[in-house]
């Protein structure tokens, strides 16, 4: 695979509180001060990517508001090419996530900017390593940075959250698929408790013309099946802190060993443990871990797959 991993997708400022336990409806829950971190899905896989290893360029769109400028200046300070960003008029993506004692999470995210970007926004494709794509961004615009990428042989990777129903135009083009047992659950039409069940629905999903499909399942580890073999991977048990972009710590540590030449398999070990560490950490892009750390917790994690 020649040149950068390209991720088309989304940019959020994150204002992140921790609290007791997340409200319900009506109710009303003091926590602790707030705290900003960039975020994402698409930068957060853009970043994982670069402190992983790999060349990344980062396609989508900031607003004209401060955090733009922020959102922009973090991922160059990452190493991140941002020079098809676009500056679109309004305000930045946001996202108001609530953190347990217990690391998990709830998120809700205004688009901003990232909703504007259109298919029309998209520059000309040149060649890439891979297509990073999440769903943060208007699915038009996927579908059109999708349908690109195959003209050219671009291996893509869909990271289809949050999840949508997805036309079978879209997965027939997707090499990777890239998904936690809530989008598995919804895109199956099936629950997915088990990592047996998880299993049967990567065989399943496969069906639809995807290579490769691969079910992240928090503390129970993960799941992939692709046209040679299938498995199941456990989680390196860990101290949980904040699980916030533990699935993009994990995409985007896949998409550089892949990109590096990998096979699946080493890949999914890498990204396994990239994994590990974003959750023993606090907020989205500070969580995310340079391949000397993967490599070194790699070294003395005692590993039973
Ligand atoms: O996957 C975690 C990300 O989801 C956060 O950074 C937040 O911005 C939302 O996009």
């Amino acid at each position: 695979m020649a040149g950068p991993i390209r991720v088309v997708g989304s940019l959020n400022m994150d204002l992140v509180v921790q609290v007791p336990h997340h409200p319900g409806p009506g109710e009303t829950v003091l926590g602790s001060d707030y705290a900003t971190y960039p975020g994402g899905k698409g930068a957060n896989q853009a970043v994982a990517a670069a402190r992983a290893g790999a060349q990344v360029e980062m396609w989508g769109a900031v607003g004209s508001d401060e955090f733009g400028r922020l959102l922009q200046e973090n991922l160059e300070h990452n190493g991140v090419d941002t020079r098809h960003l676009r500056q679109l008029e309004g305000p930045s993506g946001l996202a108001l996530i609530t953190v347990d004692p217990g690391g998990q999470n709830r998120i809700v995210v205004s688009p901003g900017a990232n909703g504007r970007y259109l298919p029309e926004h998209l520059p000309p494709f040149t060649p890439a390593a891979l297509l990073l794509l999440q769903l943060e961004i208007p699915l038009p615009t996927v579908q059109a940075a999708a349908e690109q990428a195959s003209a050219q042989g671009i291996p893509i990777l869909l990271n289809p959250a949050p999840i949508v129903p997805l036309p079978g135009s879209l997965l027939r083009r997707v090499r990777y698929l890239v998904l936690n047992e809530t989008e598995a659950a919804a895109l199956a039409q099936s629950p997915v408790e088990t990592p047996e069940q998880a299993q049967k629905i990567a065989q399943e999903l496969q069906k639809h013309g995807i290579p490769a499909v691969i079910l992240t399942l928090g503390g129970a580890g993960l799941v992939w099946a692709d046209g040679e073999e299938s498995g199941h991977w456990p989680a390196h048990p860990v101290e949980v802190v904040d699980t916030t972009a533990a699935g993009d710590g994990f995409c985007g540590a896949l998409a550089a060993c892949l990109a590096a030449g990998g096979s699946l398999r080493e890949a999914l070990r890498f990204a396994n443990a990239a994994a590990a560490l974003v959750v023993t950490r606090a907020g989205a892009q500070p969580s995310l871990p340079q391949r000397s750390e993967i490599e070194a917790f790699l070294a003395s994690a005692v590993e039973t797959a």
